[in-house]
């Protein structure tokens, strides 16, 4: 069974009403989005296994745990994505970042894929997908499909802001996907902008508009 969780820890919810207030500016707009990435990385890197390890300490041997060397890689979605690498590697330097690029048709609302470029064990690794906002859900369930053609077997989605109509169509698309949102809104909009949301996340991130 795969998890759909709303993280809904305090510190998260308090990041996630500053970044939702039109008045953020972009540096603290970038600053939160890194911040609430770390601490979604948390929640979702729980199940990594782990191996025991004996320590010296100054004062006796410790049996200790390590982690068991699970190979990660995290997958941003062009452009948004790109404000939570940082905040994921502060907790997993290791990791190995591919890149997916996909836009919306501003009319059609459909997905547009124009770039994937990813680790070439990608099939051997724990992939993270990171994109802000799952509105139709329709540029996540692509770039999933993308990374799955290319070999992907183990793919957690994490994300900040979601629709439901988004997170029922991941789910859906992609039952085998774990799924980490730090917030679930009420809908989307007419131009399927997420209500009430926190605007476009691109575009806050970038300083684009
Ligand atoms: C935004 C966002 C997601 C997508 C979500 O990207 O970062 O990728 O929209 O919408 P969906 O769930 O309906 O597909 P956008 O298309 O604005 O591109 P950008 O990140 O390059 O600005
Ligand atoms: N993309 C965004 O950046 N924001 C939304 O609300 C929906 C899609």
């Amino acid at each position: 069974m795969s998890v759909v969780e709303i993280v809904d820890h305090p510190l998260i919810q308090h990041k996630i009403s500053l970044l939702r207030d039109r008045n953020t500016g972009t540096k603290e707009f970038r600053d939160l989005v890194s911040e609430i990435a770390m601490l979604l990385c948390y929640e979702a890197t729980r199940d990594l296994p782990t191996e025991e390890v004996e320590v010296e300490t100054p004062v006796a041997l410790a049996r200790t745990k390590v982690l068991a060397g699970r190979k990660l890689a995290l997958v941003p979605i062009l452009r948004a994505g790109l404000g939570m690498v940082d905040g994921m590697l502060n907790l997993i330097p290791a990791a190995k970042v591919g890149h997916i690029g996909m836009y919306r048709n501003e009319e059609t609302l459909e997905p547009v894929e124009y770039y994937c470029k990813l680790p070439s064990d990608i099939n051997e690794r724990e992939v993270f997908v990171l994109d802000p906002m799952l509105a139709t859900g329709g540029s996540s369930c692509d770039a999933i499909a993308q990374i799955k053609k290319r070999g992907a077997k183990h793919i957690k989605f994490i994300g900040l802001v979601a629709a439901p109509q988004g997170l029922k169509a991941l789910h859906e698309a992609h039952p085998d996907v774990d799924i980490y949102v730090a917030a679930l809104d009420e809908k989307l909009n007419e131009n399927g902008y997420i209500v009430p949301g926190l605007g476009d996340a691109g575009d806050r991130i970038f300083g684009t508009k």
